[in-house]
């Protein structure tokens, strides 16, 4: 994919910003605190239909005003689509070629794009929420049912902790409850066991092409139940089994919402042994590792690089460009960076 055109209209603290962006290396320069992230957000929020930086619509709009704006225009191959997202303080609205759609899905289907900012140095030794996150959002980006999936089990989720909160637990919803979490677990289980062996391959290559040869990188999925025969006969035992915790934490104290991943490199545990360097790289190519398990290459996502370079010395930058220079579109924000060929955006007041 590539996002031909961006305009901010009161967004975060752009009055009004518009941009013409082109296939490649787009670099997004400017002194600290001019707005760069804030435009790498703004592209990100299209594709995730809410803020990377985990916060609410509202504090999108600049301060002060009343409604803001996105704008764009995305092409996949020969399709272009016009997206315009509109906030204000009764919600958001979400236009693709000028017709309203009542799913953020559709949006989400619309625009793709994978992020990397910088608390993703901390990807592996930080909360097991945000790998998580990585898992959900790219295996939904890669097959659509995920999406239902996860939402249908938030929501069931959400209905059994209501029922172990109760003053009186009912145990005939409580088991409802239960059958229904494993039933969706089984999929999801599968669904993340496969995406962690597809991106296995593309991972180590990655890796290798940003630190050199020799690289070993593996990722270890920790299943709360191992996929295989009989899921849900073991999955019920395990349910039985956390019950007395689950009464006494009212809330479910097991299952995929309690999940994780580790990845080793070289046979170590990059969150245990890893140098920073060696986090930063290895967390680079799992966020970059998505865009090549798309076959369809119109499809791609869009690739968003958020101050990535400050830290990296000049060999690993280096190594970074040769490779960002295969993939259709990347964004590059930095305080300053020079790389033939690439467009540059400088960002003033
Ligand atoms: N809703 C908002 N209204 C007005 N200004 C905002 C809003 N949200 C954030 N800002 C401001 O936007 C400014 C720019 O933020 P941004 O993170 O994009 O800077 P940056 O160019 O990425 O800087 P750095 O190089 O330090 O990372 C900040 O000073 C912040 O206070
Ligand atoms: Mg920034």
């Amino acid at each position: 994919m590539v996002i031909k055109s961006l305009t901010l209209k009161n967004f975060r603290n752009h009055p009004y910003s518009t941009f013409e962006f082109s296939e490649g290396l787009n670099i997004i320069t400017g002194p600290n605190a001019i707005g760069k992230t804030n435009i790498a957000e703004a592209i990100y929020y299209l594709s995730l239909v809410r803020s990377f930086r985990g916060v609410d619509d509202i504090d999108l709009i600049q301060k002060g005003k009343e409604r803001s704006e996105i704008q764009a225009v995305v092409s996949e191959g020969e399709l272009n689509r016009k997206i315009h997202v509109l906030f204000d303080k009764q919600g958001r609205r979400v236009l693709i070629n000028g017709k309203p759609v009542q799913k953020i899905s559709e949006l989400a289907k619309c625009v793709n794009v994978v992020i990397f900012e910088p608390k993703d140095v901390m990807l592996f030794k930080g909360s097991p929420k945000d790998r998580r996150n990585f898992l959900d959002i790219n295996i939904s980006k890669k097959s659509i049912p995920y999406f239902d999936l996860k939402s249908r089990y938030d929501k069931v989720l959400r209905e059994r902790n209501e029922v172990l909160k109760s003053p009186k637990i009912d145990p005939v919803l409580l088991e409802a409850n239960t059958e229904m979490l494993i039933e969706i677990s089984d999929s999801i289980v599968n669904y993340r066991q496969l995406y962690v062996k597809d991106i296995t391959d593309i991972l180590n290559k990655i890796t290798r092409a940003l630190t050199g040869e020799g690289a070993k990188v593996e990722v270890h999925y920790k299943s709360f139940i191992e996929p295989g025969p009989n899921f849900k006969t073991r999955a019920k035992e395990a349910f039985k089994r956390a019950e007395e915790s689950d009464f006494k934490q009212k809330a479910t104290t097991i299952g995929i919402h309690r999940e994780d991943f580790s990845i080793s490199l070289n046979g170590r545990d990059i969150a245990l042994f890893g140098s920073q360097g060696e986090n930063r790289m290895v967390a680079l190519a799992l966020k970059l590792s998505p865009y090549f398990l798309i076959e369809d290459r119109d499809k791609r996502p869009i690739v968003v690089l958020d101050d990535v370079m400050s830290e990296l010395d000049k060999a690993h930058c280096q190594k970074l460009i040769k490779f960002l220079k295969k993939m259709k579109q990347v964004f590059i924000t930095a305080t300053s960076l020079e790389v033939e060929g690439a467009s540059y955006y400088q960002i003033k007041k």
